[in-house]
């Protein structure tokens, strides 16, 4: 990890902030610690001076050398210590400089001590003071001393470089600590959050991915409940959206071959308009107008969602009565357009199949192939035809139309896709491969081009109820699911 990238970072603000904090505390603590550095430097100093004056109640008069060690053993130029208000002691030796200031010890106040402090600390010229305070053990009225700043300033210096020294320790040690604490009361439950909302993010729908809250610090504990239960909800609302999709799908099979169903009913309903029956003909138009909402009603249905069909229920279909039917439907909407159908199903070929969905299966398949073919406005054929060996049966659907258009065969059994025909849905294919699908089979296509279309169902002879049934065990139970 790059710096800068680190100091922006939860735990490295931590632990820049914490140096910056404890070294602003030192600089705070500092300054009247150096005045009071300062204070009992000097209180020394005197001490020491008072000391050395002493020596003079021995003798009245000290010879030069005598008094001159003694001053500089003090630290001091010189020393008056008034003893009463007419005897006072002097030692004495010459000042290099004038005297640059004076300052009574005797009554600073801490503003001031720590303000000359501040004024010996910054001012590098080696001056002389005169410092004035009480007499140790009341052995007089005052003491006065004369001495250079040089020392006391180097004192103080070395003194303030020590303290910046402990501060910086201190700051640093303090500050890799928060940031170890940081690192473990934040940033590890932070990031452990984090994982859990990515692992959820992938797969919202898993309700084992929801967070389970194990932080320890209550904020955080906060935090990851709420989270929890605003996943909870959004899994569950998500699996009930799933479900109502299945649903909207459904619907919109139903409505798909509902209005196929009722399209051939249309055409019937045409022809009692045409009835002798006065009482026929009046209804008709209200048959007709009834029938038509109702396919609307299902078309406008059909804009919503695909899902699973219901299992099938197998019987023995006899096939050339089914296909009869189917091409019966199918006749009523040539008119007198010129398009043939034919058989090729053996009399007695019976297969397992569900009657109703084999008969939309089929009808899907001869539908559009009835459609293609009256699209070209030329003559057509359509054959249904059926055979079976050892394993399946086989119907195949054949016409001579135009072929698939090239999105339709792209989009082969995509529901919603594949539909070029206006009107249509491109629905019709997909949901006869899904019912071929249903019955164990496939929907296949055979052959396509100029010359036409073939469709082919397979149906399994081994296919049984069974089968059918635990294929679509959760489709038939919505509630299992939800
Ligand atoms: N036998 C065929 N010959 C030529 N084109 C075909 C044939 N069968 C299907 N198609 C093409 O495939 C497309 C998809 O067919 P599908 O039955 O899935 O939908 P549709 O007929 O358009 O609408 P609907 O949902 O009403 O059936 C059709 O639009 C059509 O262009
Ligand atoms: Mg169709």
């Amino acid at each position: 990890m790059s710096l800068s990238r680190f100091i922006n970072t939860l735990s490295g603000r931590f632990l820049i902030l914490t140096v910056i904090f404890v070294m602003a505390a030192e600089i705070m603590i500092f300054m009247p610690s150096v005045a009071r550095f300062r204070e009992d430097f000097l209180l020394s100093r005197l001490e020491r001076a008072q000391i050395a004056s002493l020596a003079l109640l021995a003798n009245d008069s000290l010879d030069m050398d005598l008094e001159d060690e003694l001053l500089e053993n003090a630290g001091v130029y010189n020393v008056v210590l008034r003893r009463n208000e007419i005897r006072q002691l002097v030692l004495s030796s010459p000042i290099p400089d004038q005297i640059h200031a004076t300052y009574d010890l005797r009554e600073a106040t801490g503003f001031e001590l720590i303000r000359d402090a501040m004024v010996t600390l910054f001012d590098p010229e080696e001056r002389v003071i005169r410092v004035i305070g009480d007499p140790v053990k009341q052995a007089g009225l005052l003491i006065e001393v004369t001495l250079p700043t040089a020392p006391l300033r180097v004192a103080m210096l070395d003194y303030g470089f020590r303290i910046l020294l402990l501060s910086a320790v201190i700051s640093f040690i303090t500050a890799f600590l928060l940031f170890l604490a940081v690192r473990a009361l934040l940033v590890r439950p932070i990031k452990r959050v984090v994982g859990a909302m990515t692992s959820y993010t992938q797969a919202p729908e898993d309700a084992r991915r929801i967070i389970e809250p194990s932080a320890k610090v209550p904020e955080l504990r906060e935090a990851e409940i709420a989270l929890k239960v605003m996943e909870t909800e959004l899994t569950a609302s998500l699996r009930q959206k799933e479900r109502l999709a299945q649903l909207g799908g459904a619907v919109a099979k139903v409505s798909h071959d509902l209005r196929n169903i009722l399209t051939t009913a249309q055409l019937f309903t045409d022809r009692l308009e045409m009835s002798d029956d006065p009482a026929v003909t009046r209804s008709a138009p209200k048959l007709v107008n009834s029938i038509q909402r109702a396919v609307n009603l299902c078309e406008t249905t059909l804009a919503f969602g695909k899902a699973e069909e219901p299992a099938p229920t197998l019987t023995g279909v006899r096939l050339a009565e089914l296909v009869g039917e189917v091409i019966e439907g199918e006749r009523l909407s040539i008119g007198d357009f010129d398009l043939s159908f034919s058989e090729d199903i053996p009399a007695t070929m019976v297969v397992r199949a569900d009657h109703e969905q084999m008969h939309r299966v089929l009808s899907n398949l001869v539908r559009n192939a009835r459609q293609a073919i009256m699209a070209t406005g030329k003559p057509g054929e359509i054959s249904v035809a059926g055979r079976e060996d050892e394993d399946e049966w086989v119907i195949s659907v054949t016409d001579t139309g135009p072929g698939l258009p090239p999105k339709a065969r792209e989009y082969l059994f995509q529901p919603f896709q594949g539909g070029t025909r206006k009107g249509g849905f491109g629905l019709g294919l997909a949901i006869s491969a899904e019912l071929a699908k249903g019955h164990g089979g496939r929907l296949v296509l055979e052959r396509s081009d100029e010359q036409g279309t073939a469709f082919a169902i397979h149906l399994p002879k081994g296919f049984s109820h069974q089968d059918a049934g635990e294929a679509s065990v959760n489709e038939s139970d919505p509630q299992a699911a939800i």
